[in-house]
C-alpha cells in the first residue's frame, strides 16, 4: 500500500443516508470521501473532480447505478474510474450486470467495514499500479518518438552531405512538402484529404526521398552537366536501392510502422511521372502513391528555384511555369490544382535571389 494513499478520494453514491454515513465512516480514516445522494447529483460532482474510486449503489430513485455506470464508461474522462457497485439484491444476474457494464467489484449490503476497506484498498492498490504502468509506457512512447527523429536526423543528414553539404535541398524539399500536406489536410477533397498521421510522416520522409544517393558513385552524383544514358541508368538506382536500405529497416525491427512505411512510398516513387513516364517503375495516375506525387512537386520545385553547377536558379513564378507546363503530364493534375491556393507560400521557404 502506497503511504499516500490518504490522499486518494471515493466518491460514494448511494439514496440511504444511512448507508452513506456507515461507508464514510469506514473509509475516511484512510480516504477523503465524498457522499452523493443520487446519481444526477453525482454527475454533476463529477464535472469537477475525477476520483480514484466509485462506489455505486444500484437501485436508486431516478438515475440507477447502472444507467450511470453506463454514462461514465461513455464519457472518455471518467471511463477509467473503477467503479464498485453496492446493493442488496443478491443473485448471480445483477452482479454479471455489473461486470458486463465494467465494474471493477461488487459489494452486498449490508456491508461490514472490513470488506469494504480490503476491497477498496485492493482497487485503489490497482489503480496506482494502472496509472504507474500508463505513465512508464507514455515515457517510453516519448523516448522512441525521440529515437525515431534522431535516427531521422543522421539519416537525412548523411543524405544531404551526400549530396552536397550546404545545398539545403534536403531540409527545403521537406519544407515545400510540409507547404503542400498542410494544402492536402484541408481540402474537401476526400480522395486527396492526408490524415494528421500521414501528413506527418509525409513531411518526415521526404527528408530520406533520396537516401539512394549514397550507392550512387561521385563521378556521376557530382558531375557538373548533362548525364550519358548510361549513367543516368546507374543514377536511377537510387530508387530502388534506397528502398532496399528501408526494407532492411522494416525488416530490421520488425515492424511496418506508418512512417517507414511512408518513407519507402517516397524514396521509390518520387520520379515516377503522372503519365507513366518516369522511373524505377513506369506507374502512372493514383498508382502513384500520393506520397511520392508530393515529394515530386517539392522536390522538383526545388531543384528548378535552386542554384546548382550546371544552371542558375529560376525565379517562383518561372519555377511554376515549368511545374504548370508538366501537370498532366509529369504531376497528379488534381493535386496541382488543388495546390494552387498553397504554391505562394513556396516563395517564402528560401531568400529569392
Ligand atoms: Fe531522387
Ligand atoms: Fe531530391
Amino acid at each position: 500500500m502506497e503511504n499516500g494513499a490518504a490522499l486518494h478520494s471515493i466518491l460514494v453514491v448511494d439514496d440511504d443516508a444511512t448507508n452513506l454515513r456507515i461507508l464514510q465512516e469506514i473509509l475516511k480514516s484512510a480516504y477523503k470521501v465524498y457522499a452523493s445522494p443520487s446519481g444526477e447529483r453525482a454527475l454533476s460532482f463529477l464535472e469537477n473532480r475525477i476520483p480514484d474510486l466509485i462506489m455505486l449503489d444500484v437501485g436508486m430513485p431516478g438515475m440507477s447505478g447502472y444507467d450511470l455506470l453506463k454514462r461514465l464508461k461513455g464519457d472518455e474522462r471518467l471511463a477509467s474510474v473503477p467503479v464498485i457497485f453496492l446493493t442488496v439484491r443478491e443473485g448471480r444476474e445483477s452482479e454479471e450486470e455489473a461486470f458486463r457494464l465494467g465494474a471493477v467489484d461488487y459489494i452486498v449490503k449490508p456491508v461490514t467495514a472490513g470488506v469494504v476497506r480490503a476491497r477498496v484498498d485492493l482497487h485503489i492498490e490497482l489503480g496506482n499500479y494502472r496509472k504507474r504502468i500508463e505513465k512508464l509506457v507514455g515515457q517510453k512512447t516519448e523516448r522512441l518518438g525521440r529515437v525515431q527523429d534522431s535516427i531521422l536526423k543522421i539519416l537525412s543528414g548523411v543524405t544531404a552531405w551526400r549530396d552536397d553539404g550546404e545545398s539545403g535541398h534536403i531540409e527545403r524539399t521537406a519544407a515545400y512538402a510540409g507547404l503542400a500536406v498542410k494544402g492536402l489536410l484541408e481540402t474537401d477533397d476526400p480522395v486527396y484529404r492526408v490524415t494528421p498521421q500521414y501528413g506527418d510522416s509525409i513531411i518526415k520522409a521526404s527528408k530520406l526521398h533520396d537516401i539512394g544517393h549514397v550507392a550512387i558513385p561521385d563521378s556521376i552524383l557530382m558531375k557538373p552537366g548533362e548525364l550519358t544514358p548510361e549513367e543516368f541508368a546507374v543514377m536511377k538506382k537510387h530508387t530502388v536501392i534506397g528502398a532496399a536500405i528501408i526494407d532492411d529497416a522494416i525488416n530490421g525491427l520488425g515492424d511496418d510502422s506508418s512512417f517507414l512505411a511512408t518513407a519507402r512510398e517516397i524514396v521509390v516513387s518520387h520520379h515516377e511521372w503522372w503519365n507513366g513516364g518516369g522511373y524505377p517503375n513506369a506507374v502512372s495516375g493514383r498508382e502513384i502513391p500520393l506520397s511520392g506525387r508530393v515529394v515530386a512537386i517539392a522536390d522538383t520545385y526545388d531543384i528548378l528555384t535552386a542554384d546548382s553547377l550546371c544552371k542558375t536558379a529560376l525565379t517562383h513564378g518561372e519555377a511554376m511555369r515549368v511545374i504548370h507546363e508538366e501537370t498532366g503530364s509529369h504531376f497528379d493534375p488534381r493535386m496541382i490544382e488543388i495546390l494552387e491556393e498553397i504554391f505562394p507560400a513556396f516563395a517564402g521557404v528560401k531568400p529569392q535571389t
